[in-house]
């Protein structure tokens, strides 16, 4: 007969606290009926124990929310109509609407294959290949802190992950700091933040008003929080607004940021696919590491390479002397260590091989040109519909000023579910809508959804 003891609890972290202490107190009772394992009431809240038979010891696990992103796409799949339309998720489709593998990308992996490369663990740090040809695409292959050995480049588990990684350090080696991050930013942030123990509050940045940047209000919060905090920066095509400060803008935050002490914390999910130039895109990071600032650098290559689950991307930490680097990586290592050990070695071989070689860089280069090509002609399009077809004379051209492939509609909560509800049209909640996954046929249907739901719902 199976007899358990199973917890109802009031909040995962309760649960979370309630699953621990079981294996502390669990030794030889665990199992038995009715042991009490060292669980108090009065540290998390309500925690009931039920005992019964037959029920399982994870009862008390509450299920938790879809993730506001991610099941976004769960939704469209049991969707069975014809006119659905997925402008969740950010990852880019052909105009056909069909996921797309990069043909640079199928060249590598055939001479990868034809090379009959190993698969044995690597290092901590990743491939050595890949975090030099990481940290040059980011700062620019001569540009001095890499030749002064002033940067410390780590190869983790894409952004999420290097944003990850990060946080522990943070959490870490400064304690008392606080992360600033833009209101509103990537669903993510804030998960990573608290899953790390970072405390974190907002900087104002989308101003509904005008649907563009707040940037007196940006600059007014980053000048008001405490010196050193942390300040996360979307390094160009920012999510989910679209909108970008232009380059005298990022002058003055950089401004800001050097004179309250803060420590600028880069988000790169999108070098190259924003305005279709590796260079353009790092404008912003290379701006800051030119006047010799500290900085902290998370990078993706799922969108611009196209290489979203083999999860590669990289966190750079660029510091004001070699010695400094040197001792952050080795911390960085330590912390990788007991969380994954070391990471994939497939993405980072693509990503090396095609960076290394002239002919395949330049073919990437031409790729990434035409994928935000295409988000450019529907961006426009989209436009051009909107603006034909609304009659009541709304200025829609905030969406020609975002970039990148996200556009913030300005619709609110009960207008997207307009969206989705009426016009099977599957977007995140907040009013942003993936332009990579539009085509320009669907433009005409997506401007008749948005104006409908505008104009007739509050
Ligand atoms: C702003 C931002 N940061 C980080 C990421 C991380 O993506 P990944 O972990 O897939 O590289 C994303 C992905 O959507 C993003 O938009």
């Amino acid at each position: 007969m199976a007899s358990t003891a199973a917890f109802a609890v009031s909040s995962p972290a309760a649960s979370a606290v309630a699953a621990r202490s079981k294996v502390h107190g669990g030794g030889k009772n665990a199992g038995r009926i009715g042991c009490r394992v060292g669980i108090t009431r009065k540290n998390f809240g309500r925690v009931m124990m039920a005992l019964a038979v037959d029920v399982s010891r994870f009862e008390g696990v509450p299920m938790a929310p879809p993730d506001p992103i991610l099941g976004v796409s769960e939704a469209f799949k049991a969707d069975k109509s014809d006119l659905k339309l997925n402008l969740g998720v950010g990852a880019y489709r052909t105009e056909e609407l069909q996921p797309y593998v990069l043909n640079v990308v199928k060249k590598a992996e055939n001479l990868m294959l034809e090379k009959g490369e190993y698969k044995e663990y690597l290092p901590i740090e990743g491939l050595a290949a890949f975090n030099k040809a990481t940290a040059e695409l980011l700062l620019g292959a001569d540009n001095p802190v890499i030749k002064q050995g002033l940067v410390a480049t780590l190869q983790s588990l894409s952004g999420t992950g290097s944003l990850r990684l990060a946080a522990a350090f943070i959490q870490r080696y400064f304690p008392e700091a606080k992360v600033l991050i833009s209101s509103p930013t990537w669903g993510n942030h804030k998960n990573i933040f608290n899953d790390a123990r970072v405390p974190w509050s907002e900087y104002r940045y989308y101003d509904p008003k005008t649907v563009g940047l707040d940037f007196e209000g940006m600059i007014a919060d980053i000048e008001a929080a405490p010196e050193g905090s942390f300040v996360l920066l979307h390094g160009c095509a920012h999510n989910p607004t679209g909108i970008d400060p232009t380059p005298e803008q990022w002058e003055k935050i950089a401004d800001v940021i050097q004179e309250k002490k803060h420590m600028p914390f880069f988000d790169v999910a999108y070098q190259g696919f924003a305005s279709g130039s590796l260079d353009e895109d790092a404008f912003s990071v290379r701006l800051f590491v030119k006047r010799g600032m500290e900085v902290f650098v998370a990078q993706s290559y799922s969108k611009n390479l196209g290489l979203y689950s083999e999860r590669i991307g990289a966190i750079n930490v660029v510091c004001s002397a070699p010695g400094v680097a040197d001792r952050v990586k080795s911390q960085l290592k330590r912390l990788a260590r007991p969380m994954y050990s070391n990471p994939p070695i497939h993405g980072a071989r693509i990503v090396a091989n095609v960076v290394g070689d002239p002919t395949m860089f330049g073919e990437w280069k031409q790729e990434m040109e035409q994928m935000a090509g295409r988000i450019k002609n529907v961006r426009q399009k989209l436009y051009d519909s909107l603006s034909v077809k609304d009659k009541s004379g709304k200025d829609w051209s905030f969406i020609l000023r975002q970039i990148g492939m996200f556009s913030y509609t300005g619709l609110n909560k009960a207008q997207s579910d307009n969206m989705t509800d009426k016009w099977h049209v599957y977007m995140t909640k907040d009013g942003r809508i993936s332009l990579a996954g539009l085509s320009l046929a669907k433009c005409d249907y997506l401007a008749d959804a948005i104006i409908d739901s505008f104009h007739n719902v509050n």
